[in-house]
């Protein structure tokens, strides 16, 4: 088992972070200076349009991102007060797939298509010496069990492309879980999946977050789906963290125009006569970041100001923050 989980406990605490994509065409500022707490047993949504950089975000938390790709330029990230930036690749090793479990998008692409589902789901609890294999198995079935898989020593034996994708995830969560994690990483699990799976996996996840006192960080493009099970959510724009808040404090009173529009833009099941918004414009390359707002060009709102000054984090309430001139002006 790992550390004791005491609630409310700050877990994971990222201040001032910036990192850069080294790339050909130069240096990408992929993210830049953000901020977000996650406490032990809390979900936090990280959402934002497709190319914000949640994704970089995510991976980059545990170094996951190739060494030649990333370049860490300021801030930190502690993990129970550890600053993983500063650890050496055995201390992330001992952290990753141990308490810190990720879980993709795409199940085919974090499993082996060669290995038999057995064998890859015990693995990590071989590699963190957690037990014997007898002890893996036995959890790996227990497991399986509780994401809801039938005919589970079949399955062991199988290969994942016997599997259709929504049990493969399934498979994919109950490998997550097997090292007993603290914080599970779960970068658009059910974007896959059809509808109706979908649905299920996060009730899943729901019921794994309340049994193993776990901490989820649930990244998504759709608002409207994580407003039902976060506790709090950051909206991503453009390497930024533009609002931050408890979930009902960022739904229903959103601040930025840009957590404004994204609300607007899906349907709501409590208003089915809600006239849909579309947010004119792209998300810019990283590139291209403009030297005040990002998201300054799309906005309804825009002023002179936005253009020409990048805007400061400003607190609405002492758990609820965001990164918008308005709110300077006010
Ligand atoms: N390996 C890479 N090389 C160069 N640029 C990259 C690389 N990976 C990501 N990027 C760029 O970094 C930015 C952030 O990408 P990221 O994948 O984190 O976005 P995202 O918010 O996860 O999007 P999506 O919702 O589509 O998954 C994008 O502009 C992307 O083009
Ligand atoms: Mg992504």
């Amino acid at each position: 088992m790992n550390n004791p989980r005491k609630e409310n406990e700050v877990l994971l605490k990222v201040d001032n972070f910036s990192l850069d994509l080294v790339t050909e065409n130069g240096n990408l500022p992929v993210i830049q200076d953000i901020s977000f707490q996650i406490h032990q047993g809390e979900f936090l949504a990280l959402v934002g349009e497709s190319g914000c950089g949640k994704s970089v975000c995510s991976l980059a938390l545990t170094k996951l991102l190739p060494s030649n790709l990333a370049k860490y330029k300021s801030g930190s990230i502690l993990f129970q007060e550890e600053d993983i930036i500063q650890m050496d690749a055995s201390e992330i090793q001992n952290l990753r797939g141990n308490k810190i479990s990720y879980v993709f998008q795409e199940p085919f692409s974090s499993l082996n298509p060669l290995k038999k589902i057995k064998d890859q789901i015990i693995e990590s609890f071989l590699i963190h010496k957690m037990g014997t294999k007898e002890e893996a198995i036995h959890k790996a079935e227990i497991l399986l069990e509780k994401v809801g898989i039938t005919d589970i020593s079949q399955r062991l034996n199988s290969y994942p492309n016997h599997m259709s994708g929504g049990m493969l995830q399934r498979i994919s969560i109950a490998m997550a879980l097997i090292t007993d994690p603290i914080l599970l990483i779960a970068d658009e699990p059910t974007s896959a999946i059809d509808v109706t799976i979908q649905a299920q996996l996060i009730q899943l996840l729901m019921e794994m977050k309340k049994q193993f006192s776990l901490s989820v960080l649930f990244i998504s493009h759709d608002i409207a789906l994580v407003s039902h099970m976060a506790d709090r959510i950051a909206v991503m724009y453009a390497g930024q963290i533009v609002e931050i808040g408890k979930i009902d404090e960022v739904i229903d009173s959103p601040k930025h125009p840009y957590t404004q529009a994204l609300l607007n833009s899906y349907p709501s099941s409590d208003d089915i006569n809600k006239e849909l918004e579309v947010i004119p414009g792209i998300v810019p390359s990283p590139l291209e970041y403009p030297i005040g707002c990002h998201f300054a060009e799309r906005c309804k709102h825009k002023m002179d100001v936005c253009i020409s000054r990048k805007p400061k984090s400003r607190h609405i309430t002492e758990t609820h923050s965001a990164l918008c001139h308005l709110l300077e002006a006010g």
